[in-house]
């Protein structure tokens, strides 16, 4: 086990649920214990810190957290010097009962709440137990340092705007996330050069409402203009966004600003007008459709995704056809589908649920839909040249991978030297879950 004394850096083991915020909030939580004298490791049984940063969107993701606390008692048990903290939102929605159920944790820490870390760590170091739900006043990103200097994956996330007001019946992410809040478009413009020096190529801007932004005067397409113009960054991506928030300028930015890539991830949930209004969605599915109309109309090649809930309570058979007839009329090339669950504290869930067998059989056919379609999508590719960021060495010698425009993994013989680069690729094979490629200049 390793000791902590100042000569030897202390090592913090982050593991991440969920969503790419959280991906993104983990960074900037290794970056704030950094400055405590803590190095990241991967290896949980070598950590003197180890956090869980969790996601309680459905409920086997936050009974997940449990079951790896069960884990971590017996590193616990071999290394009473260990500390162990849930950071995210079930540390937000479920904190003061981890701290009651589970001995083993010392510290729980919310979204909103982790640039307080290091203090937290210098309190549980002194034996005491520390917990900060707050949506505290002052922003945690004014508190947190600089990001550091070193050399950087060419891609990365920024989070730009954090909460959600829409309320949607099933979800509880305003009420773990909080209301929304944008990062002023300057101090997102300072961190993005800052990640361009550092190596970074690609972006891709987070919120959970990311295309309600309105740090900008110009909002999310204004903001996206101004990053457009940063040399070195070579492509801008957002996501997640509501179909209500997709305004006539964004829809234009994509078709005239080449940096914004074209693939949108734009979850529709549902394709039944009763379900959408019982799920307080505030849409139609003619509303979702004459939408993607538009967007094409300006991005004719964009590859559209989405995030689908099967077995929300009420829905019918008819209900759950019409899910079926919007995908077969959209043709998404990659989608997220979820059985519908139970969250406390939001309104379904004071609703009759349907039986478990009827949900697992609709999503089984929704994810069947979806798959052929994401096959014909990828399918569709081979014989194209598309550009690709490439990122790392594959496993096999000689091959770099990389994500395509459309955000294809895809392979290809290169030199080490194209990672960080967009470089033209002719698509060759569709695989499962990639591509395979030839260098094409
Ligand atoms: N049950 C199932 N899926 C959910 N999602 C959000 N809340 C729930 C829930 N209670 C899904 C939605 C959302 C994605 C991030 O997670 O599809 O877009
Ligand atoms: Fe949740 Fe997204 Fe609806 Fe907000 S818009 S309540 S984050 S599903």
């Amino acid at each position: 086990m390793s000791a902590s004394s100042p000569s030897q850096p202390r090592k913090l083991f982050i593991k991440t649920y969920g969503c790419q915020m959280n991906v993104y909030d983990s960074e900037r939580m290794a970056e704030a214990l950094g400055s405590e004298g803590y190095v990241t490791t991967d290896r949980p049984d070598d950590a003197d810190m180890i956090l869980l940063n969790t996601c309680h969107i459905r409920e086997k993701a936050a009974e997940k957290v449990y079951s790896e606390l069960g884990r971590l008692r017996v590193l616990k048990d071999a290394n009473p010097d260990l500390k162990i903290g849930i950071a995210g939102c079930v540390a937000q929605a479920e904190g003061e009962e981890i701290m009651r159920r589970a001995p083993v944790v010392d510290l729980v820490v919310g979204p909103q709440s982790y640039h307080r870390l290091p203090a937290m760590d210098r309190a549980v170091r002194g034996g005491a137990k520390a917990l900060d739900t707050d949506f505290p006043a002052d922003d945690k990103f004014d508190t947190l340092k600089a990001r550091p200097k070193a050399r950087r994956a060419p891609a990365a996330f920024l989070t730009v705007q954090e909460g959600c007001d829409k309320f949607c019946a099933f979800c509880v992410v305003p009420y773990t996330r909080g209301a929304e809040v944008s990062r002023p478009a300057a101090k997102v413009l300072t961190e993005a050069r800052d990640l361009v020096a550092a190596g970074v190529a690609e972006l891709t801007l987070l919120g959970q409402n990311v295309n309600a932004y309105h740090g900008h005067p110009g909002g999310l397409a204004g903001l996206v203009r101004d990053l457009a113009a940063i040399d070195g960054l070579q492509r801008i991506r957002y996501t997640t966004s509501h179909p209500n928030d997709m305004d006539a300028a964004l829809i234009s930015a994509h078709g005239d600003c080449d940096k914004l890539m074209p693939y949108l991830h734009l979850p529709v949930q549902s394709g039944s007008d009763r379900i959408l209004k019982a799920m307080n969605r505030k849409h139609t599915a003619d509303h979702y459709l004459r939408l993607v109309e538009r967007i094409k109309a300006s991005r004719p090649d964009l590859m559209l995704s989405s995030d689908f809930i099967v077995g929300f309570p009420g829905e019918t058979e008819a209900d759950f056809e019409a899910t079926l007839d919007l995908i077969r009329e959209v043709a998404f090339g990659q989608a997220y589908s979820f059985k519908y669950s139970t969250r406390p504290g939001t309104p379904a869930a004071e609703k009759p649920q349907l039986p478990e067998e009827v949900m697992a059989d609709r999503l089984a056919r929704l994810q069947a839909l979806l798959t052929q379609q994401q096959r014909a999508v990828q399918q569709s590719m081979v014989g194209r040249t598309v550009g690709v960021l490439f990122e790392k060495p594959g496993r096999i010698a000689g091959q770099m991978i990389g994500k395509s425009d459309y955000l294809h993994a895809v392979y290809a013989d290169a030199p080490a030297d194209v990672i960080g680069q967009v470089r033209p690729v002719r698509i060759t094979t569709s695989g499962p879950n990639s591509l395979g490629g030839v260098l094409a200049g």
